[in-house]
């Protein structure tokens, strides 16, 4: 059932889907000066380490939500072994993703569906894992996708959304993200980073999980300019497991 669910993944991207759903949005929001945070270690390895151990997913049928070029979906196949699925709108970044897979011969285990978290198209209670890293706050309706993560959940999947550096990213290096997020919210693009700030605020992630009606759910973290929370360092995640009703 699952490797069929896959292939169904697949087959979207082959017949074209790709390219049908609108380009992401988050150019427009997008402050300056993130670029410059690019020079800092990769924080994948650490977010993939803390989503491992908040879930303990069951093997089976994974997405990562808002994928972009998969630079979540890879390493966490590498480090698990489990088939991924990408689901993204900015089909161009899904061929990226694709293309990078099949450079590492990890193209048996992961698929692409184009596609926005508002409207998964994915049955109920289908879904062992959400992964979903640093898209929700560039989401349309963030309430309703989260809505739509609870749907195609099946009792007992867990989610785990958000966006951050992880709890084993360098502390040195957590300190000079912040100091740089502090820095701009009072420079040139002041309105933008101020922007950044609160949507990761995890107050806000409390609200979309509430308006979604999800009750077993845990926020962790203190947002964009704090790495106090040991549990997920800088950063706010939302991890939700779907319970059997
Ligand atoms: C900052 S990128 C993050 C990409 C990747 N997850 C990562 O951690 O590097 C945000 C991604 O969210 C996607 N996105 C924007 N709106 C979305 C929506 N409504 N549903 C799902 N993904 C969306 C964008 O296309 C983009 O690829």
């Amino acid at each position: 059932m699952f490797h069929l669910r896959v292939a169904v993944a697949s087959a979207l991207v082959c017949l074209g889907m790709i390219g049908s759903a609108r380009p992401a949005e988050q150019k427009a929001g997008t402050p300056s000066g993130l670029s410059r945070e690019q020079s800092l270690p990769s924080r994948y390895p650490y977010v993939i380490e803390d989503a491992l151990r908040h879930c303990k997913p069951s093997k089976g049928f994974w997405v990562d939500l808002g994928a972009g070029k998969g630079q979540v979906a890879i390493p966490l196949i590498e480090a698990t072994g489990n088939a991924v699925v990408m689901l993204d709108p900015n089909a161009e970044a899904l061929s990226e993703g694709l293309q990078a897979a099949r450079e590492k011969g990890l193209e048996d285990r992961l698929s692409a569906v184009v596609g926005v978290a508002e409207k998964m198209p994915f049955p109920d209670g289908s879904v062992d894992l959400v992964i979903s890293r640093g898209s929700i706050f560039f989401w349309e309706n963030p309430a309703e996708g989260l809505r739509e993560v609870a749907r195609v959940l099946r009792p007992g999947g867990k989610a785990y959304i958000g966006g951050g550096a992880g709890s084993g990213f360098p502390k040195w290096a957590a300190d000079e993200l912040i100091k740089g997020r502090q820095a701009r919210a009072h420079g040139e693009d002041a309105e933008k980073w101020q922007r950044f700030v609160e949507l990761r605020r995890p107050e806000q992630m409390q609200k979309w999980a509430e308006t979604a009606g999800m009750k077993d759910f845990t926020v962790m973290g203190k947002g964009a300019v704090s790495a106090e929370d040991p549990r997920v360092g800088q950063g706010v995640w939302l991890l939700y497991e779907k319970k059997e009703r």
